[in-house]
């Protein structure tokens, strides 16, 4: 008789965020697509939304991709509307490990093929605790980009150098973010204030900073490291990391890597991970428009606007003129959602579509779409780049500043919302930026760039390209583990 050959068994566990999620998913698909029995991750609490989103029974999986929870230790009073990072940031490391280290035990007991490794998310580094516990190997996907994964990695160092903590709050306002920072390789001219945003408090004991330091460190004992980017868009920088870790592996753009082995349609299409109900209705909108036409905008999940910003934003927007797809996700402003006024509908009632939350991918891959306003998250930067549209940049916090910089400064598929001063968004700024995106010649240059990168993240990842042969790799590597 023939042995029985058993499939090598990942468990995928992301930071319970929809900029961490997604790219997880990707990945733990591709993994399937290379044999792997999926053990995929998520806490109760998204697990329950994610079933009000995409509707009962839509984690079902399949016999080999399968979907186990823990608890992300908040309680039940915690109103989690906005994701509370700093309280996560406390609560995963202590209820997140008990809960996780009683799922492994328990997979470890099961009918699933034995446990071959754990591909944690990088933040959620307390789950090596639990693979060293239980004998089992750990790779660690980080889910930013180099560049501002590069600064993380730094952040030690600038406590050394007596740049963290601030001296006082004083330093957010009196030019001493511009401070040059020439002392990390492979980043030439750029200052503190293009660094992750969490050094930019007083306090030593800041929780945010303390937690980043705390997961590149980790990663130092894993067997591995990924990250979403590729060599050709990123290569100083990944140099630089590589420098670190050894076994990196780049594996980006994801969204990229996964159409050229899983072109649509796929056994894996129906395991979907969107925290909102997708409007269905925009893509419709949008084939009734002209060809790149339309200028998309979408602050991402985790920011939130003042309501200031967003009467700024959406007048300059409409004193544009340009059509749009606004994403305003609900709970996206400080302080309440009735910003947009009946006389801004009004206004933009022939060339506008306001909508909650949309398959963002679908959207920036069509047609109509010509530009894009984003907040610079990395997976909303890389799936710009992957539909080849160019970008205004107004990012906010994590590493989005260092995300902005590249894209503008060093890639040239961007345009800086905030023009260097300090004093905030106004209209005329919004609308003078998107007019040249859309119209302007930057906007041309942008594109043509975009559309470049586009296809050099086409070369990267297919056969023979850095990603996929990166992707060949780490499997070689999970299976020998
Ligand atoms: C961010 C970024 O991941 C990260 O760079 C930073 O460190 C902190 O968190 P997020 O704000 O969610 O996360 O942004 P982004 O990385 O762009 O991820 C958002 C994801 O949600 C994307 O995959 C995007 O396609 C998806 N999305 C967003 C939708 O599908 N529909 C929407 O309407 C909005």
């Amino acid at each position: 008789m023939e042995p029985s050959v058993t499939k090598p068994h990942a468990l995928c566990i992301p930071l319970p965020a929809q900029g961490h999620i997604n790219p997880m998913l990707k990945l733990a698909k591709l993994l399937h697509h290379k044999g792997f029995h999926i053990t995929f991750v998520h806490t109760e609490f998204n697990h329950q939304r994610l079933e009000e989103s995409l509707g009962e029974g839509a984690l079902r999986g399949l016999d080999d991709f399968r979907f186990e929870v823990i608890s992300d230790g908040l309680p039940p009073s915690n109103p989690r509307g906005i994701l509370d990072l700093p309280s996560l940031c406390l609560t995963l490391p202590v209820d997140g490990l008990r809960s996780f280290r009683e799922l492994v035990m328990k997979l470890m007991n099961s009918d699933a093929p034995p446990l071959t490794c754990i591909v944690s998310d990088g933040v959620m580094s307390f789950t090596l605790k639990v693979a060293r516990e239980l004998g089992v190997p750990e790779v660690m996907f980080f889910t930013p980009s180099g560049c501002g994964m590069l600064g993380y990695l730094h952040f030690e160092e600038l406590v050394d150098r007596g740049l963290f903590p601030l001296k006082d709050e004083s330093c957010l306002s009196n030019g001493f973010l511009d401070t040059a920072v020439d002392w990390i390789p492979a980043m030439q001219g750029i200052r503190l204030r293009d660094l992750p945003t969490f050094i930019r408090t007083a306090n030593p004991d800041d929780i945010m900073f303390k937690y980043n330091s705390e997961s590149v460190n980790n990663a130092f004992k894993a067997d591995g490291v990924i990250l979403n980017t590729f060599d050709d868009l990123e290569g100083e920088v990944v140099l630089a990391i590589k420098a670190k870790y050894p076994q990196l592996y780049t594996l980006g753009p994801l969204p990229m890597l996964h159409q050229q082995l899983l072109p649509s349609p796929n056994s894996l299409e129906s395991i979907q991970s969107s925290l909102w109900r997708e409007d269905g209705g925009c893509l419709g909108w949008l084939d009734g428009r002209e060809p790149e036409s339309v200028l998309y905008v979408n602050f991402g999940s985790l920011i939130t606007v003042t309501r200031e910003e967003l009467r700024e934003f959406a007048w300059g927007l409409a004193n544009s003129k340009c059509p749009f797809l606004w994403v305003i996700r609900p709970n996206v402003v400080d302080g309440g959602e009735d910003v947009i006024s009946e006389e801004f509908r009004e206004e933009i009632r022939d060339r506008g579509l306001i909508v909650g939350w949309c398959a963002q991918e679908r959207v920036l891959a069509h047609s109509s779409v010509g530009g894009f306003v984003t907040h610079c998250g990395w997976n909303s930067t890389l799936e710009s780049l992957c539909a080849g549209v160019p970008l205004v940049c107004w990012p906010f916090f994590a590493e989005q500043h260092m995300n902005c910089l590249y894209a503008c400064a060093r890639w040239g598929i961007g345009l800086e919302m905030i023009d260097g001063g300090s004093d905030g968004l106004k209209r005329g700024r919004v609308e003078g930026v998107v007019r040249e995106l859309m119209e302007g010649e930057k906007g041309r240059e942008a594109r043509e760039k975009a559309v470049e990168w586009k296809e050099r993240g086409v070369a990267a990842t297919r056969p023979g390209g850095s990603s996929h042969t990166n992707l060949e790799m780490l499997v070689n590597k999970l299976r020998g583990l």
